[in-house]
């Protein structure tokens, strides 16, 4: 059956498409960017995103989009290559992770602790495009004693699982010593408890 849609229909959604379409865009330069504009911005591609991250054959890249989010608003700190970063905990790792605790040195995070982080981009155009999941695996003391015992890995925005070096991840986390090797999102939007 041919849909015909009446004008005001036709109206209602061709506006609605065109300021979805908007919103993956700002004018605003990257560093002036607010949290509720990177929210907005995240709001627009996170699903398509999503998508790309969960056709990937890599653990936890569907699995964690059912996690909690650690934080209020993604955040663009300077590392991962100054893209917005958001970090989601499985049910494992969440309590402990959004303690946020500077003194994990006798307290680790608990084995099978797994956290996935999004990341995004702006272009110099102001477009949104998203950038590779991070994923980090806490595993039993003794498995991979040199990296603090987490399994590093990465996917590409659509899918591809990225080649990673264990120590070139690790080579930045373990600057964070007394953190267990966790670099947590800038204060500003650390889940309040
Ligand atoms: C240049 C330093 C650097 C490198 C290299 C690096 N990271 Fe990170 N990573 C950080 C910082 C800083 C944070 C915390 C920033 C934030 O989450 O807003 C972080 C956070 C994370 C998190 C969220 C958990 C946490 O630490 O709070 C994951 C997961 C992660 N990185 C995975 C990876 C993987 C996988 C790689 C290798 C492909 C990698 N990282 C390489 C600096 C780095």
């Amino acid at each position: 059956m041919k849909k015909i849609l009446t004008a005001g229909a036709f109206m209602t959604a061709f506006f609605a498409s065109s300021a979805a379409l908007a919103a993956c865009e700002t004018d605003v330069k990257k560093d002036d960017i607010t949290a509720e504009q990177a929210t907005e911005l995240y709001e627009c591609i996170k699903e398509k995103m999503r998508e790309g991250y969960g056709s990937a054959d890599a653990p936890f890249s569907k699995e964690y989009q059912a996690w909690k989010v650690t934080a209020t608003a993604p955040a663009a700190p300077g590392a991962h290559g100054k893209r917005f970063l958001i970090t989601y905990a499985n049910e494992t790792a969440h309590g402990e992770y959004v303690k946020f605790s500077e003194e994990r040195a006798d307290n680790p995070m608990p084995v099978g602790s797994i956290l996935a982080k999004e990341s995004f981009g702006v272009t110099k155009k102001g477009a949104v495009k998203a950038g590779p999941l991070f994923v980090m695996e806490k595993v039993a003391k003794g498995s991979a004693d040199e990296f603090g015992n987490w399994v590093y890995s990465a996917v590409q925005p659509k899918g591809k699982v990225m080649k990673i070096k264990q120590g070139f991840c690790h080579g930045c986390h373990a600057a964070f010593e007394d953190q267990d090797a966790l670099g947590y999102p800038v204060e500003e939007v650390r889940l309040k408890p």
